[in-house]
C-alpha cells in the first residue's frame, strides 16, 4: 500500500472502525442512553389513520420486489392520509416495546438502537398543508415545521436533481448518531449507513404496493439540506433522500 492509499479516508474509516480500534462506548460505562426520539415542539400535528384501520392494498411481496424501479418523474397526484400513513408506517413506524428504552419497527436496525428521524417535505396531500414535516413515530402523527413551498429548496438540497420538483414528498432521512455511538461508538457510523438503506428499501417496496414511486437520493448537498432543516451538521444530519411521488410511467 502506498501513502496515498494509506490516507485515504475511506479506508481509514474501515480501518479505524474494526473492532479491536473503538474506544469503550458510554452504554459500557453506565451512561444512561439518550431518548429514543425527538419532539421538535411543531406548529401543528396531524394525526394519520393507524394502519390496522386502512385498507392495505394487495400486493404480493415477491412481485413487488420485482417489480421496483427508480423512477423520477412524477403526477400532480397528492398523497391521502391513508398514503402518509402507509409510507411512514412501513419505513420507520414502531411496531412494538421491548423494553422501556428499545422499541421494534417495521425495519431492522443495529441493536435496535433506531437512530433515525424521518423530516418530509410535503408538496402535495390531499388534506395536509404544503411544509416540511417530522414524523412523530411514537404517536404516528407527523408534526409541521416549517410550512410553505420548499420546492426549489428541495431541489437545491438535491444538488439540481429536477425530479425532486415534481415529487409529491421528499423525504429526509436524519442520523441522531449519538443514538447509535451510546451503544457502538466509532463502529456507530457504519450501521447508519446500512440501516438507512434497510428504510429505503421498504419505502421502495410500500411505494410499489400503492402504485406510486420512489427515487432514493445520495447526490446531495450536505451543508444546505441540514441547513434547511435545522440539523447542526455533526451529531444530526441527512444520512439518505427520496423524492416520491404518484409514477407516470
Ligand atoms: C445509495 C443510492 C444512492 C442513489 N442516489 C441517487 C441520486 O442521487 N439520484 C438519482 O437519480 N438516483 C439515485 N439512486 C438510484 C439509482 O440510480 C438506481 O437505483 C439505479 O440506477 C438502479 O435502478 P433501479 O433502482 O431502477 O433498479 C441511488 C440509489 C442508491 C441505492
Amino acid at each position: 500500500m502506498n501513502a496515498e492509499e494509506s490516507d485515504h479516508i475511506g479506508k481509514k474509516f474501515l480501518e479505524k472502525t474494526r473492532p479491536d480500534q473503538l474506544s469503550q462506548p458510554d452504554q459500557q460505562k453506565n451512561v444512561p442512553p439518550p431518548p429514543r426520539s425527538w419532539d421538535l415542539t411543531p406548529k401543528k400535528t396531524y394525526d394519520l389513520p393507524a394502519p390496522e384501520e386502512i385498507d392495505l392494498p394487495e400486493a404480493h411481496l415477491l412481485e413487488t420486489i420485482d417489480s421496483r424501479r427508480s423512477k423520477r418523474s412524477f403526477t400532480e397526484k397528492p398523497l391521502s392520509n391513508e398514503d402518509l400513513s402507509i409510507l411512514l408506517y412501513y419505513t420507520q413506524g414502531i411496531q412494538r416495546e421491548l423494553s422501556g428504552e428499545i422499541s421494534l419497527r417495521t425495519v431492522p436496525s443495529a441493536g435496535a438502537r433506531h437512530a433515525f428521524e424521518t423530516m418530509i417535505y410535503l408538496d402535495k396531500a390531499t388534506s395536509l398543508p404544503r411544509g416540511i414535516y417530522h414524523y412523530q413515530a411514537e404517536d404516528h402523527s407527523l408534526g409541521l415545521i416549517l410550512s410553505g413551498n420548499f420546492q426549489k429548496e428541495a431541489v437545491r438540497a438535491g444538488l439540481g436533481q429536477n425530479h425532486l420538483a415534481e415529487a409529491a414528498a421528499v423525504f429526509f432521512w436524519v442520523a441522531d448518531s449519538y443514538r447509535m455511538e451510546w451503544r457502538y461508538s466509532e463502529r456507530a457510523f457504519r450501521y447508519l449507513h446500512l440501516d438507512a438503506g434497510h428504510v429505503c428499501q421498504n419505502l421502495y417496496l410500500a411505494a410499489e404496493a400503492l402504485d406510486a414511486g420512489v427515487c432514493a437520493i445520495a447526490a446531495y448537498d450536505d451543508d444546505y439540506a441540514n441547513k434547511l432543516l435545522n440539523l447542526d451538521g455533526q451529531d444530526n444530519f441527512v444520512i439518505y433522500m427520496a423524492a416520491l411521488g404518484f409514477r407516470k410511467n
